[in-house]
């Protein structure tokens, strides 16, 4: 595949009429980019691997699927779930992981290797690569760049992040048995939130779905990504305020404001913690029904006080489905299973 010449600016990179592969019904050796490689039948495909992976993890069985295999995690952003359940999984199925953290200070990248020197270099020791980067389509570049061996994305800036979007689709389906007539409302920053992109391209995939997006004013959606949203067929409604969030949402979907993104401290300041959940606003609105995710880390927007409430997922099917999730398609992805 063709390299891109110079590093592009996420504007450009967002609207970037490369179009990574679809998946289909086989994931072998296929990147994993973007939820739009996505359609209903892979991704049903994908999750009908997960219950098997959730009973290998819970049982602490030693599974052999990725016996042989090596993945190595390089991660030029922090991480602390990503990373650790991608490292988990491939353990899970007896493979070895190997891991570059923060490669700016610590690999050849701090003496100036270019970035596709580095992967060209990671992919010889490998059989897949898991990026993360702050940079908008750098896991395309990587895509582009590497000649043997699948790049999946985990965060590219505020691009993508499918595999969380894959681990918060399950999350739905196994609550509701189902993808399609659902409402939900997406808080925080809908602006840089790349779990939120990939959400939102998922839930498009199927029909009757309706979304609430509840974002301060300088982080509401990019219009360009709502009008394809809503072309896609996904119900979009924008709200500004508390008091307007529907009632009896199937889920709700909190963010943090994401402040690396930002210039500026005040600014930062400005946007960060408009909109809180606590008991009495999850009480009010929400249903018994109502699952309360978050792809965390949580900085304040979620109280404490929410966590022991049933509805409140984030630190439990959420966070444990992650793991899950990411076995299934690691497992598909490598070849180890149809
Ligand atoms: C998110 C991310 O890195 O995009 N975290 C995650 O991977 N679960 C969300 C965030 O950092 O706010």
């Amino acid at each position: 595949m063709s390299k891109p010449e110079s590093t592009f600016t996420p504007q450009e990179a967002l609207t970037s009429p490369r179009q990574p592969e679809k998946i289909g019904r086989s994931f072998k050796d296929k990147d994993i980019l973007s939820l739009e490689q996505f359609d209903p039948e892979s991704i049903a495909h994908l999750f009908s691997k997960v219950p098997k992976m959730s009973e290998t993890a819970r049982n602490s069985r030693q599974s052999h699927l990725l016996d042989g295999g090596i993945v190595v995690h390089v991660f030029y952003e922090p991480s602390t779930r990503t990373r650790l359940s991608f490292q988990a999984s491939v353990e899970q199925l007896g493979g070895r992981a190997l891991i570059v953290e923060n490669p700016q200070a610590y690999s050849s990248v701090s003496k100036g290797e270019t970035f596709e020197d580095t992967i060209r270099t990671v992919e010889a020791y490998c059989d897949a690569i898991v990026l993360r980067h702050p940079e908008v389509g750098s896991a395309q570049r990587a895509a582009d760049t590497a000649e043997h061996v699948p790049i999946i994305n985990a965060g590219d800036g505020i691009g993508e992040h499918p595999t969380q979007a894959l681990l918060d689709l399950y999350t739905i389906y196994e609550k509701f048995g189902r993808l399609n007539g659902l409402t939900g409302l997406v808080a925080g920053d809908v602006k840089n939130g790349r779990t939120v992109h990939s959400l939102l391209e998922g839930l498009s995939l199927y029909p009757d779905n309706l979304v609430y997006l509840m974002a301060p004013e300088i982080l509401k959606l990019d219009p360009t990504e709502l009008e394809h949203l809503r072309q896609k067929g996904l119900k979009v409604e924008e709200i500004a305020d508390q008091k307007d969030i529907p009632k009896d949402a199937n889920f709700w979907y909190w963010t943090r404001v994401q402040k690396e993104r930002f210039d500026g401290e005040d600014e930062y300041q400005q946007a960060n913690n408009q909109f809180i959940v606590d008991q009495e606003l999850l009480d009010e609105k929400g249903s018994a029904d109502t699952i309360l995710m978050h792809p965390l880390p949580r900085v304040g927007e979620i109280l404490p006080e929410v966590d022991a409430d049933s509805r409140a997922v984030y630190l439990r099917s959420q966070v444990r489905n992650g793991m899950y999730v990411r076995m299934a398609l690691l497992g598909l992805v490598l070849g180890r299973m149809d």
